[in-house]
């Protein structure tokens, strides 16, 4: 690589902006660091004109993309637009074919086309890098590739959505409804760009687990059909009830090799407040890996934000400028393999279950006796009522069943005048 480095920008939204910024003002840092010197060349976004956080040289801006390979001479290349295929996809194959280094965070792009694209980079000799895609800041990526890389990892979980953690912990705090704290979430820049209903619904941080999978057991993006539940079913009540019971509502992710299957998984659990994972709150993620010899390790740092996720795109682009070409998913992908999938059916957790009833006689012997039928122990049990509305609510925490066992069961509570609603389930994390 020559001493003096051309870099573009594809879309300039809230990280973006902030990664061009950034450029500009480390660029002697960043000098000392590799004794390469940057100079960002071209830039791309829709509008040329939108009001933005930072101002934009006009000159070296282009409305399509497409057209700066032919006008420059790029040697890295940061792909912001956030799309799962389309021009982000399109822009990233043609900057590869051209043996131009990729940097992104588009954690939906890799998800879904990451094996394609790795092998195009393997191809080309260039480093396809998207340290940004997982956890915002936090540097997991090169931990599993560089600092566990000798380790048989077995099972990588945590906190992998900076949105929905924040919403969940600031309802706790403020008392406040779903909508409002989701507000002050996109205000913050956390949320992904113009759809936050990928972070609540569980696929951002799914596709950080497809991932993180790849990377850790050393396997192709898997395609398996998997449990991916978000937070939008889960109410202001249930963090309340939750708290009393010395718990707290995490969305976790969760991706393990079980007797050589792979389970992975999104949805929110109740876990004790007693633990560390209870205590990530806010925007703050938490990876932790569990390998041998290593044992476990635990990342935790801001996971989502334009401030994070420049940290990470910019220590990429230090790894690619101090010439550390490597494998975007740390082995060749001919070794990548892709193992069989764990059935979902067998997933065991103890159950949260929260009944919207009619306080009659004889509605809680009609859910216990149902949960009976099924063999599903009652652990505890808490009913509120509301005497005005003639209603209660009834929260009944399980023993351990099957996630084949819970489904068939909850579909009797599908329609009964005394049931209001079809119940609440939030799973345990043991
Ligand atoms: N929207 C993501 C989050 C940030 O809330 O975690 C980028 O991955």
């Amino acid at each position: 690589m020559n001493k003096i480095v051309n870099i573009a920008i594809i879309g300039l939204g809230q990280i973006g902006i902030y990664l061009y910024n950034e450029l500009n003002i480390k660029k002697k840092d960043i000098e000392i660091k590799t004794g390469k010197k940057i100079k960002i060349v071209a830039i791309s976004a829709k509008n040329r004109n939108k009001k933005r956080r930072f101002p934009i040289s006009k000159k070296i801006f282009y409305r399509n993309p497409l057209q700066i390979f032919s006008k420059e001479k790029i040697d890295i290349l940061f792909e912001c637009i956030g799309l799962p295929d389309g021009i982000s996809k399109k822009v990233v194959e043609t900057a590869l074919k051209n043996k131009i280094h990729v940097i992104t965070p588009n954690k939906a792009l890799l998800a879904k086309h990451g094996d394609v694209l790795a092998s195009l980079a393997e191809k080309n000799k260039v480093n396809l890098e998207f340290e940004a895609s997982v956890a915002g800041g936090i540097p997991i990526l090169k931990t599993i590739k560089e600092g566990l890389a000798t380790n048989k990892i077995n099972k990588v979980y945590g906190i992998l959505n900076g949105t929905t953690n924040y919403i969940l912990s600031e309802m706790e705090n403020s008392n406040e409804n779903f909508d409002k704290v989701l507000q002050k979430a996109q205000k913050l820049g956390y949320a992904e760009p113009g759809n936050p209903k990928l972070d609540l619904n569980g696929f951002d941080a799914f596709a950080k687990i497809r991932i993180l999978s790849a990377l850790s057991f050393n396997t192709k993006i898997s395609k398996n059909k998997c449990i991916m539940e978000g937070i939008e079913n889960i109410k202001l009540t249930d963090i309340k009830i939750a708290s009393q019971l010395g718990l707290r509502v995490k969305l976790l992710g969760i991706s393990e090799v079980i007797n050589g299957q792979l389970f992975e998984t999104v949805h929110p659990c109740l876990v004790s407040k007693k633990t560390y994972i209870g205590n990530v709150n806010g925007v703050m993620n938490a990876v932790i890996t569990e390998g041998k010899p290593v044992g476990q390790s635990v990342l935790q740092g801001e996971g989502a934000g334009p401030g994070p996720t420049s940290s990470s795109l910019l220590s990429d682009l230090l790894s690619i400028l101090r010439g550390n070409i490597k494998y975007p998913f740390g082995i060749s992908n001919s070794k990548r393999k892709f193992i069989k999938p764990f059935n979902n059916n067998n997933y065991t957790n103890s159950l949260y279950l929260r009944f919207d009833v009619r306080d009659k006689q004889g509605v809680l012997s009609l859910i216990t006796n149902r949960l009976a039928k099924y063999k599903i122990s009652v652990k505890r049990i808490i009913q509120t009522p509301d005497k005005k509305n003639k209603k209660a609510t009834i929260v009944i925490i399980t023993h351990k069943t099957t996630e084949i066992n819970a489904r068939n069961c909850l579909t009797l509570f599908k329609k009964n005048r005394n049931i209001l609603k079809f119940p609440t389930l939030i799973r345990l994390y043991n």
